[in-house]
């Protein structure tokens, strides 16, 4: 019998449950069995496959880029490693816009190949049509408004998002429509923390935010800006809870110095 096998694992009904007993909900992206392993084992309730896979593993410049089989290759190495964390995956960039027949079998593709447990997709009251289309095949959708990177072009910036009230009001009402379509929960990105905190109150579903304050059901944040494993990105809403990009260089050039030094390997480290 596995160790895990008592694990009581983490689902969307979990995730209401927390929000409507007031315990905040913890989510880290993950893209690889061994960063996932470590994760899960930490107890983060939920594990984004985000398309920021796009920028952090492939080095894009935008999520644009990344690929369906690119996401569910992503996707089924931390299945692999997950015992009790929600695996959401995102669906990428032309996968799910504009044709709603089309959003469907990617997200049956995404759930069949991977073994993920939810999608998520951005946009409001323009995908709706393919969201609902989504859950009709009893896939549950996560919905991610504010800063969406996939828009990137369309935005020309990743600057705050919903500061004026024309596009608060949207967004308010974009958070409406997703959540009387069937969506189980919604990121929040980079808007003002009042207007996150308005949205968490006004609908039922947990809110997950980033950089959009603490007035929300949950956080999110890039594992590998949290480590400090990229240290040019310094954003405002960013903590970090290490400088990993700091100790892996110490630790490289250690082995370079034992290396060419000859100190590597030592006696007890050969056969
Ligand atoms: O792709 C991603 O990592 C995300 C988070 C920033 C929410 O969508």
């Amino acid at each position: 019998m596995s160790v895990h096998s008592n694990v009581k694992k983490v689902t969307t009904h979990t995730l209401h449950e927390m929000k409507n007993a007031g315990q905040k909900i913890s989510m880290l992206t993950a893209y690889d069995f061994s960063m996932a392993r470590i994760v899960d084992e930490a107890g983060i309730d939920v594990i984004l496959v985000g398309d920021s896979a796009s920028n952090v593993m492939a080095g894009h410049e935008t999520t644009l880029p990344i690929t369906l089989d690119q996401m569910i290759y992503h996707a089924s190495s931390v299945v692999r490693a997950v015992q009790r964390s929600l695996v959401v995956v995102d669906m990428p960039f032309g996968s799910y816009q504009g044709n709603s027949k089309e959003a469907l079998s990617s997200a049956i593709k995404i759930m069949k190949e991977s073994g993920g447990h939810a999608v998520k997709l951005e946009g409001g009251q323009e995908i709706i049509e393919s969201i609902g289309r989504i859950l009709t095949a009893g896939i549950p959708v996560m919905g991610h408004l504010g800063l969406t990177p996939q828009s990137i072009y369309k935005f020309g910036t990743y600057v705050v998002r919903a500061k004026e009230d024309e596009e608060a009001q949207r967004l308010i009402e974009d958070a409406k429509a997703l959540e009387a379509v069937g969506c189980f929960a919604i990121v929040l990105e980079k808007i003002p923390a009042q207007l996150a905190a308005q949205v968490a109150k006004m609908v039922s579903i947990p809110i997950i935010g980033i950089g959009a304050g603490n007035g929300v059901d949950g956080q999110v944040l890039v594992v590998h800006d949290m480590l400090g494993i990229n240290n040019e990105f310094n954003p405002r809403f960013l903590r970090k809870y290490n400088n990993l990009h700091e100790q892996m260089m110490n630790s490289f050039h250690a082995y370079i110095k034992d290396v060419q030094s000859g100190d590597f390997p030592n006696e007890s480290e050969q056969y």
